[in-house]
């Protein structure tokens, strides 16, 4: 008795659920979702290349430090690089007294407290220490910029869709908001202080455009004239080193245990066949597997002592 009932209750249950189901599918199609602008007017990042890129990329030196400096001249203004140390721009090929002056010339000052006084306060720089923040904390890097958080720039190029290329289009793809957009939505116009941006996910962001004019940052002598397109690629270049400063080594570790792995594949295969010679011969003098070989495998085994 008690199973016909909980067998009733199961399928009363069940009959529930189908046809919550099927009301809720039915009222999808009946009624479907409103498209959001964000959905209809976002864009797919930009195609960018860097010989950083695939199994062989290595990076440009020259590049980076191209990057180093539009960072340093722009992007440092608002965004932190936590995880990376002066030391180690070592890897973008400066050396260590021009790391040191790097260093101690930077603008913003690493805090500190007085040993005599004990009161709060900055010193320069020194090789050993991260970038220091352009805001003392979360609070004062929102009241700096319009309420929004600058993100830290160490990993942003591991932590978004596209990393280098979103970064670039992100940069290079400011643009005054479509009409036709507003046509289509005519709630979603871009808000006061936000900025329009067709990569950026709700298309809306507060960072002002950062990169706006040709020649914004001076390059040194030989390098490729700083149109924003080029500043952008070296800043985002750059951003994928901070991410990654053992990428290089990285690929080429990787090959060597390849190689390795290839010629520890030979001579196992090798020791195997030096090793199973004289038995197989004994055994199976037609391969080991071939059924019409069994009974003679049999007497082979037979004569040699060994069990099947
Ligand atoms: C005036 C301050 C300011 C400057 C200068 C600035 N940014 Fe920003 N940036 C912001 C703010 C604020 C946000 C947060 C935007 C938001 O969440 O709406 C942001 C966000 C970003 C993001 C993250 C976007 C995302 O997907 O969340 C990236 C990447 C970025 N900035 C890169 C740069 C680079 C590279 C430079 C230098 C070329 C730069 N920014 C210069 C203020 C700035």
């Amino acid at each position: 008795m008690i199973r016909v009932f909980a067998f009733l209750v199961g399928i009363v249950f069940a009959g529930v659920l189908l046809i919550s189901l099927i009301s809720g599918v039915a009222t999808y199609f009946a009624d479907p979702p409103e498209e959001l602008a964000s959905e209809v007017w976002h864009k797919e990042h930009k195609h960018l290349a860097l010989a950083s890129d695939g199994p062989f990329g290595k990076f440009d030196n020259q590049q980076l430090q191209r990057g180093f400096q539009v960072y340093s001249e722009v992007c440092a203004a608002c965004h932190s690089l936590k995880m990376v140390a002066f030391r180690d721009l070592e890897g973008l090929g400066y050396n260590e007294p021009e790391v040191k002056k790097i260093a101690s010339d930077w603008k913003i000052q690493v805090p500190t407290i007085n040993e005599q006084t004990g009161e709060a306060t900055t010193r320069k720089a020194i090789m050993s220490d991260t970038f220091p923040a352009p805001s003392a904390n979360e609070v004062a890097a929102r009241a700096a910029n319009n309420n929004a958080l600058p993100p830290d720039l160490s990993l942003i190029t591991k932590a978004r869709e596209g990393g280098a290329a979103y970064v670039y289009s992100l940069l290079t793809g400011y643009q005054n908001q479509p009409a036709a957009l507003l046509r289509q939505f005519p709630d979603a116009k871009t808000p006061n202080g936000l900025h329009y941006n067709p990569y950026f996910a709700n298309l809306n962001l507060a960072m002002p455009p950062p990169l706006t004019t040709n020649g914004q940052v001076t390059y040194a002598e030989g390098n490729p004239p700083p149109t924003v397109d080029q500043m952008a690629k070296d800043v985002s270049a750059f951003l994928v080193w901070t991410a990654e400063p053992n990428l290089a080594r990285r690929h080429a570790f990787g090959f060597a245990v390849v190689i390795f792995l290839l010629f520890a594949t030979v001579l196992g295969y090798l020791a195997y066949t030096q090793l199973w010679a004289e038995a197989k011969r004994k055994v199976a003098p037609k391969g080991p597997l071939d059924p019409a070989n069994k009974a003679r495998r049999k007497r082979a085994s037979a004569r040699a002592g060994i069990k099947e």
